[in-house]
């Protein structure tokens, strides 16, 4: 892929709410001193369950959202709102739209063995954008997807790392293991925020993928990191700021400093 020269204007990330902060993080270490806006949805979390055509919706208000903004390149740090508007996206907008199932399925196919898994929201796996787009680079791959919702739930609520969540992965990832899967990919940009918990419960001879980090180093190819003496990083949430900033902060192990409330639509 070409390198380009930095853009000076700011990168988009947005999602339904905290799961594009496992993109984010990642694009942050890539590219330490470009301006990056991330917006979340959170009035309107989960869009898992919701239908194509809503997603879309969504996703095209967020992604005006942020070109009035000035946004020199978006990143769409969902997997839903990829499966299900990105192609509308890149039609709409005049700037580089970048989804996060590519990547994840392309790193899928390089690393496995033959069978993958899948975990994603319902509206990912309905999609079968990752058996598409997986058996399009290599057609003898056989791909499983399952639907783990709850998974964003925990996320949301900041419950990633307890006997719950452990209890919830048993029981969505049992299938998998017993279909033998030796890849998994973490479908969703709220599933990275539970890896280790995950990573328990696969063990390591399942191999995990996750779309955040595969997508980052997407980007990175593609953009040079901007000169700018510090990072100006903005965040946007469309309803509970204060439980964003909550969430945000321990997630990145910062704090959350230009946050704003904003309306979409
Ligand atoms: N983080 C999103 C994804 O990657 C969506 C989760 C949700 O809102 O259901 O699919």
């Amino acid at each position: 892929m070409r390198r380009e020269t930095a853009p000076s204007s700011a990168i988009g990330i947005f999602d339904s709410g905290v799961g594009g902060l496992t993109v984010f993080r990642e694009v942050a270490r890539a590219l330490p001193h470009h301006p990056l806006i991330y917006l979340g949805d959170s009035a309107r979390v989960p869009y898992g369950t919701k239908s194509p055509d809503i997603v879309r919706r969504y996703s095209m208000q967020a992604a005006n959202h942020l070109l009035q903004r000035g946004i020199g390149m978006l990143i769409v740090a969902c997997n839903t709102a990829t499966s299900a508007a990105l192609p509308a996206l890149q039609e709409a907008l005049d700037i580089p739209v970048i989804g996060v199932i590519e990547p994840g399925a392309r790193a899928a196919a390089e690393k496995t063995r033959g069978r993958v898994g899948v975990i994603a929201t319902e509206g990912t796996v309905n999609s079968k954008a990752y058996t598409k787009a997986i058996q399009a680079i290599n057609p003898r791959t056989e791909v499983i997807e399952a639907a783990a919702p709850l998974f964003v739930a925990l996320a949301e609520e900041g419950w990633a790392n307890t006997h719950v969540a452990r209890e919830v992965a048993e029981i969505y990832l049992e299938p998998l293991l017993d279909a033998g899967i030796d890849t998994l990919v973490l479908g969703c940009t709220h599933y990275p925020i539970l890896r280790s918990t995950i990573e328990h419960v696969v063990g390591d001879q399942v191999t995990i993928v996750d779309s955040a980090e595969t997508t980052a180093e997407c980007v990175r190819r593609i953009v040079v990191d901007s000169p700018n003496e510090e990072p100006l990083h903005t965040f946007l949430v469309t309803d509970a700021a204060e439980r964003f900033r909550r969430i945000a902060s321990e997630f990145l192990e910062r704090d959350i400093e230009r946050l704003e409330l904003v309306t979409l639509g």
